[in-house]
């Protein structure tokens, strides 16, 4: 008999088609959660689940007693409560590597957005509104040799730091847990602590995981000590970020500008004040969103699917602990 698999939210349609071939599928791509019966019915007997941003935690865990493994169609894992899938013998994994260019693409885009006001005079046109020429209130501010200050110097770190570099002549800070030789070495990045990346940039961008240490970790505090000019970015997950302090940041004048790519909910609700802002630019989590690359992530999640549910260590298993379940 076919393994059962659940496959949730965003599995590129190619993709489900190949693994039809190997596992018989239960699919769900909208929101249909916890409580509904056919999707409880799913993982009460789901040897696998592949999808993007399911809350894997214990209440759901309990509900799935033959899991064997769950394969996220994206690099972050805040959704999953690896601890608990680690406890119970579940494999946990990712997709890292293959969205790095596209979502450091999508970094640069919101970045020139914001400094050029791309969104609000696209707008102006749009509505009718140009007449005369440009007026300096409208004008935006320069990106190209300015000071980026980069938070978490990962893969996707290092791929905006190499467009930083390369194409724009920017002098880049960076703040990391640990020092990135390569970044150092080939883009010129300068490794400093937050502080000092803070009151130094011109643009500082925000890339860390989400994690119980990164909850809120840009607040009140650290809008404070950015440049007055300072672009901030937050191409992360909303939880990283104090979003009623970046609202009074924007509107206080303590920071120029804000392009944010996530929110603390998501979708965010309509009315969340900082859509009200004139000030910033909002993205419905775009990073990694090309046709391309959401298909290469959810080939190479399909790729450690297979691999955990065949008796093999999938290529970006996440806990190694946890690959000693009965298969
Ligand atoms: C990722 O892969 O983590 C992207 O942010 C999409 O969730």
């Amino acid at each position: 008999m076919k393994p059962k698999i659940l496959v949730y939210m965003r599995v590129d349609d190619r993709v489900i088609k190949e693994l039809e071939k190997d596992f018989h599928i239960t699919s769900f791509q909208n929101h249909e959660y916890i409580g509904n019966r056919t999707f409880d019915q799913a993982l009460k007997e789901a040897d696998g689940i592949i999808g993007l941003a399911l809350k894997v935690n214990k209440e759901l865990l309990d509900l799935a007693p033959n899991l064997k493994i769950v394969s996220n169609v994206s690099v972050g894992y805040d959704n999953l409560d690896i601890e608990e899938l680690t406890k119970r013998k579940i494999m946990a994994t990712n997709t890292p590597g293959v969205l790095d260019d596209t979502t450091a693409d999508a970094i640069f885009g919101i970045m020139l957005s914001t400094a050029r006001r791309i969104p609000e005079l696209d707008q102006f046109v749009k509505s009718g509104k140009w007449d005369i020429s440009l007026q300096p209130n409208q004008y935006g501010v320069d990106v190209h040799h300015k000071t980026l200050g980069i938070i978490g110097m990962g893969k996707i770190g290092r791929a905006i730091a190499q467009r930083a570099h390369l194409g724009f002549g920017m002098n880049i800070l960076y703040h990391n847990r640990s020092r990135n030789k390569e970044a150092e070495n080939i883009y010129n990045a300068t490794y400093c602590e937050l502080d000092e990346l803070l009151k130094q940039s011109d643009f500082v961008c925000l890339m860390v995981p989400s994690t119980k240490d990164t909850n809120k970790m840009i607040g009140a505090a650290e809008f404070k000590k950015m440049k007055k000019s300072a672009i901030f970015i937050n191409g992360s997950r909303g939880k990283n970020v104090d979003e009623d302090a970046l609202y009074h940041a924007l509107s206080n004048g303590d920071i120029h500008a804000a392009g944010i790519d996530v929110f603390t909910e998501e979708p965010t609700n309509p009315n969340n004040p900082l859509l009200q802002l004139k000030n910033i630019v909002t993205l419905p989590h775009i990073g990694s969103s090309t046709t391309e690359c959401e298909y290469g992530m959810s080939k190479l999640a399909a790729e450690n699917l297979h691999a955990g549910l065949s008796g093999k260590k999938p290529p970006s298993l996440l806990n190694e602990d946890a690959s000693g379940k009965e298969k």
